[in-house]
Formats: structure tokens, sequence, C-alpha cells
């Protein structure tokens, strides 16, 4: 049997496109429900053009009832993946979901990491610090921010005069390449 993800995205979802291409013709596991609590966010589009089913919910849905587990359940999820999901994730679904929920974060967590630390906020901050290196890191989710054990990290150096749009598109590289793959490899393990 295939293994079923979910991807959960608030926003444009080029990780989640990547991992919508990846497990297309694959054997081991396919993406079966795009989630997101935007209802403009463009990951919705995407996952129309692969003819995967999304929703839609709000606040109130996710944080005061079951409406989203008892979707995912239904459905038969086997892993959940955060891709740009903004939203801290409630402790229902995490209970739901023991070990099978998954975040990417564009910097070396624990470094730049915590709530409000997204997107051009995080590669500033890298430079602010002067960081030498940078990356990307995945890793397991828990009940905080960017906090749960973490499964991968991949990094690059940081070049002097090397800016904020330079640093953004090496991350990007990087979860473009890595996501898919270490998700499969965890996949892979379950079976
Ligand atoms: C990525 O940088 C990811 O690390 C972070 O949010 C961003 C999402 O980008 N969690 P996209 O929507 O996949 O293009």
């Amino acid at each position: 049997m295939k293994k079923r993800i979910a991807i959960f995205a608030s926003g444009s979802g080029s990780n989640a496109q990547k991992i919508m291409e990846h497990f297309k013709y694959s054997d081991d596991a396919e993406v079966a429900l795009v989630l997101s609590n935007n209802p403009e966010a463009y990951v919705l589009q995407r996952a129309d053009n692969f003819e995967i089913p999304s929703h839609v919910f709000d606040r109130h849905d996710f944080y005061q009832t079951d409406e989203i587990v008892s979707l995912l359940k239904r459905l038969e999820i086997d892993l959940v993946v955060l891709a740009g999901f903004l939203w801290l994730v409630p402790q229902n679904l995490l209970n739901a979901f023991p070990n099978k929920i998954i975040n990417i974060h564009p910097s070396l967590l624990p470094k730049h990491g915590g709530k409000g630390m997204y997107g051009d906020r995080v590669h500033k901050a890298v430079l602010a610090a002067g960081d030498e290196e940078h990356g990307i890191t995945i890793h397991f989710v828990n009940e905080n921010f960017d906090d749960g054990e973490i499964i991968y990290q991949g990094r690059f150096r940081v070049e002097k005069g090397d800016t904020l749009e330079i640093l953004k598109f090496n991350g990007q590289q990087l979860e473009h390449l890595h996501y898919p793959k270490v998700l499969e490899g965890l996949i892979k393990k379950y079976n």
C-alpha cells in the first residue's frame, strides 16, 4: 500500500510542488491532500495542477475543533508534511500523528528559529549576525516552533558580499533538492 502524504502550506508552495512532482510516479507514496489556512495561497493552484484535492481551513477549525484530524484520518493519511506552514500545530494533531509530522525551516536550527522567524526575516538575521554558514533544517514537529528532533541539515558557506536574495536562493535550492528525498527515506523506513 502506498503511504499517503498530506501537505500543509500557507503560501507559494514551491516545496510542495517539488514533493508533488517527486511522488507523482512513486510506488512508495502519494500526495493525497494539500491543506492551507490561506484561501489565496498559490499552493492551492499548484495542487489543482496536479489534480490533488485541497482543503482550506480557518483558525477556529484548526484550534477549536477536531475537523482537521478527522479529515486526515478519513483520508487515511500516514505522513503530515509542513512546507511553509506558518501556524503552530495544535496538540490534537500532534497526538494523532506522533513522529509523523515533518517541517522544513530555512536556517541551521537551533539558529534563527522560533515564532516570527520565517521568510526573509531568517536570512536578514543571518546577515545581521555575520554567520559564516547558513542552511536548512528538516525536523520532526513538536508543540513549539522549529524545535523538534532534527532529521537532516544542509549547509552552505556565506560568502563576503552575499545578499539576502543570494542566501534565499541557495537555501531554496537545498530545500527543493533534499525535502522530497528526506521524506522518501522516512517513508521507506515505515514500510
Ligand atoms: C521555505 O523556505 C521553508 O523552509 C519555510 O517556508 C518556506 C516555504 O517556501 N518553512 P515555499 O512556499 O515552499 O516556496
